[in-house]
């Protein structure tokens, strides 16, 4: 599977996602992925940044209002529509472009950082993906991303409780498969049942590598790794909101900073 077909894939998904993201319902990024994304984030004031798959925007607009000068890019028409509406109705100066993460349509060294929210393990060629941000950051600047995380969100993961509903572990499978846009179907599971019954699921094409070929690869595009996340909740927090309550067993996510040297 390649760009096009991954965009096609993502311009079918985006009125849904659109829509129920911005009813609250995409609850692991709204209530853990993106608070613990942006407390890990070093002070971006003032400086220029790109967010590389963007989706809808929210969280560009968090980077925005957070004082980055943000550009940013999404491989699907309808979601930059949706991310430039909501520009033009608050505008925070964000330059919304359709654009793929494994060509980016920028100059060699033009911004401080970059970041890419849930978008990287979704395109095929990470590494392309990894070496483009790598190319259009300046020396020095850094790279933060989250991705589902290898280890605990491979192609299989199912949630297992015991007789109570408590959940007591996290079964993985297929971590070595490397697969190449198998098709995952679902729906945000914090909508209502009757609002998820109303739509049809996303399809998500999945690119999932190993721990350590993610690494091979943000070595190879010249960034250097300087932190790591595992976002999850505490246990009064899994109780109180038991849809979280699995991240408390075992991460669903994983959070890289990179930086790109002076010689990269
Ligand atoms: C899980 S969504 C995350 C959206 C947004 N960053 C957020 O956190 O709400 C993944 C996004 O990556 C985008 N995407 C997938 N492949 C891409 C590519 N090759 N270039 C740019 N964007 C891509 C999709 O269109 C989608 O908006």
């Amino acid at each position: 599977m390649d760009s096009i077909d991954v965009a096609a894939c993502w311009e079918a998904n985006a009125e849904t996602w659109t829509r129920h993201a911005r009813a609250g319902y995409d609850l692991y990024r709204d209530a853990l992925n993106t608070p613990v994304f942006l407390a890990n984030l070093p002070d971006i004031a003032g400086l220029t940044g790109l967010d590389i798959g963007c989706g809808e925007g929210a969280n560009t607009r968090k980077l925005a209002e957070a004082g980055g000068r943000m550009i940013a890019v999404d491989i699907a028409p309808t979601f930059i529509r949706h991310a430039q509406e909501a520009e033009a109705a608050a505008p925070l100066g964000i330059d919304y472009r359709l654009g793929d993460g494994t060509a980016l349509p920028f100059p060699d060294a033009q911004f401080d950082f970059a970041t890419a929210f849930m978008s990287m393990m979704d395109m095929p060629f990470q590494n392309r993906a990894l070496t483009e941000a790598a190319r259009v950051l300046k020396p020095g600047g850094f790279l933060q991303f989250s991705i589902l995380h290898p280890c605990f969100a491979p192609p299989y993961r199912k949630v297992l409780r015991d007789d109570a509903g408590n959940i007591r572990a996290i079964e993985v499978g297929r971590y070595f498969d490397g697969i190449d846009g198998e098709i995952e179907t679902w729906r945000f599971g914090a909508a209502p049942v009757a609002v998820k019954a109303s739509v049809e699921p996303f399809r998500v094409p999945r690119f999932h590598r190993t721990l350590s070929e993610w690494v091979a690869m943000i070595v190879a595009a010249g960034l250097t790794i300087e932190h790591m996340a595992e976002p999850h909740v505490d246990a009064e927090t899994a109780k109180a909101i038991p849809y979280l309550a699995d991240t408390h067993i075992a991460p669903l996510f994983l959070h890289i900073r990179a930086r790109r040297g002076a010689a990269a």
